[in-house]
């Protein structure tokens, strides 16, 4: 069994939905060991602790810089033993001492189709924002490792939504979070518990 241990900011929908996908029997040889929040009262907490998850609050408010927050989450993943990071709406770029210690170990979701609309600065309903204000007629989520790069990763999985002429920033969330990251995440991280994504030249491919 793989440790799972969830990165999480804020509301934690996409925690549920792995919360959920482990209840049902639908992440194969994972178990959701630990959450981990950078803010204090996040809901995400309340999740877990339903759920009889152990949560740790590592306050980002509490750390002066980036790469001081950053090695004291590298320190926690590895008390917790991780074998899997899963940044569920965290809301914080984390330095290259955890990507570089947990190579092709720690996946991310992200609320378009990358390349578009992602990179620094792009996170939440600004993604959408940012969409809407284009005027692009598909929008998505995309789940991907995490490298050194804002967003960058190989790409695990994409799914797609139409845009609405009356869509908002709020209604494409909604969208998007439904019918692709709810679904899309736990697969992503099943895939990785039965070790059937295998990396080739920097891309991922899942085995059939
Ligand atoms: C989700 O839409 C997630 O894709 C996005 O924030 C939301 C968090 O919701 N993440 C990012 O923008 C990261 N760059 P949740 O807390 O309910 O899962």
């Amino acid at each position: 069994m793989k440790n799972i241990v969830v990165l999480v900011s804020g509301g934690g929908t996409n925690l549920q939905a792995l919360i959920d996908a482990e209840k049902n029997g639908s992440i194969r040889g994972g178990k959701i060991s630990c959450v981990i929040s950078s803010k204090e009262g996040a809901y995400a907490l309340e999740r877990a602790k339903n759920a009889g998850i152990p949560g740790v609050v590592i306050p980002r408010k509490d750390y002066p810089d980036k790469v001081s927050y950053s090695k004291a989450v590298l320190e926690e993943l590895g008390r917790q033993q991780a074998d899997l990071i899963v940044l569920a709406g965290f809301m914080i770029i984390l330095d290259e001492c955890v990507t570089k210690a947990y190579p092709y170990r720690i996946i991310n979701v992200h609320p378009a189709l990358i390349p578009s609309f992602c990179g620094e600065g792009f996170y939440g309903l600004k993604v959408h924002e940012k969409a809407l204000e284009y005027g692009v007629k598909i929008s998505g989520a995309t789940i991907h490792f995490v490298n050194e790069k804002a967003d960058a990763g190989a790409i695990i999985l994409q799914g797609a939504v139409e845009v609405a002429n009356d869509e908002t920033p709020e209604s494409l969330q909604k969208k998007i979070m439904e019918n692709v990251e709810w679904k899309l995440l736990p697969k992503a991280v099943s895939l990785f518990c039965e070790d059937r994504i295998e990396i080739k030249d920097g891309k991922a491919y899942v085995i059939q």
